[in-house]
């Protein structure tokens, strides 16, 4: 099961997620602020988790999806306690800090009536792993504090597998080219959010 999942992740690398790329000025507020950074990166963790575990509960009889969003939740929460570790080395600890809108946005555009609700998921959380991962990227290149850069070197790869492993349950359920089109729409909304720059630094602001 496993070895089909990777081989067809393999082919949805191809798959072009994001619409535009992350701005010079969310680099530098990230840079500037790195334990606000990692508190969020926390609080985003953790939710990425809760995601995968609510969808996975919401469709209980759909055959093949429990298989992969449950070993997917408890990554997400292997990640969480990763960034929880750091952040209790540099004496701070989890904060409810207030969310961007990106989340809740995202969500608003998922459709209401299913199957389409479920494609919409998929997409979402496909999307908001790409995001995720392509600022990891940035900050395990950017961040001026080694012991940073390599977690977000070390996190990002999951990261990249997971909006693969979202592509192949959409892939696996949904017409090709009505998920291309749906993506393409999602992805509009997504870089469209992100072009006004939130006035807090967030992992998605
Ligand atoms: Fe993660
Ligand atoms: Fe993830």
């Amino acid at each position: 099961m496993m070895a089909l999942v990777f081989e067809k992740s393999k082919a949805s690398k191809k798959i072009k997620w994001l619409k535009t790329s992350t701005s010079q000025s969310w680099l530098d507020q990230a840079i500037a602020h790195p334990l606000e950074i990692l508190i969020d990166h926390a609080n985003c963790e953790r939710k990425a988790a809760g995601a995968a575990i609510q969808m996975m509960f919401r469709y209980i009889g759909e055959p093949g999806l429990a298989e992969v969003l449950s070993p997917l939740a408890r990554e997400e929460l292997e990640h969480f306690e990763r960034v929880l570790e750091i952040l209790k080395s540099r004496g701070r600890y989890l904060e409810p800090l207030e969310a961007p809108p990106y989340g809740s946005l995202l969500a608003k555009s998922i459709r209401k009536e299913e199957p389409l609700r479920m494609l919409d998921s998929f997409l979402v959380a496909g999307l908001i792993e790409a995001r995720s991962h392509e600022r990891m990227a940035l900050l395990s290149l950017h961040s001026p504090d080694q012991e940073l850069r390599a977690l977000y070197a070390e996190l990002l790869h999951s990261e990249a597998r997971h909006f693969c492993l979202y592509w192949t349950l959409a892939e696996e359920r949904f017409d090709k080219s009505a998920t291309l089109t749906r993506l393409n729409e999602l992805a509009e909304v997504e870089s469209k959010i992100l072009s006004e720059i939130h006035h807090e630094p967030r992992m998605h602001s």
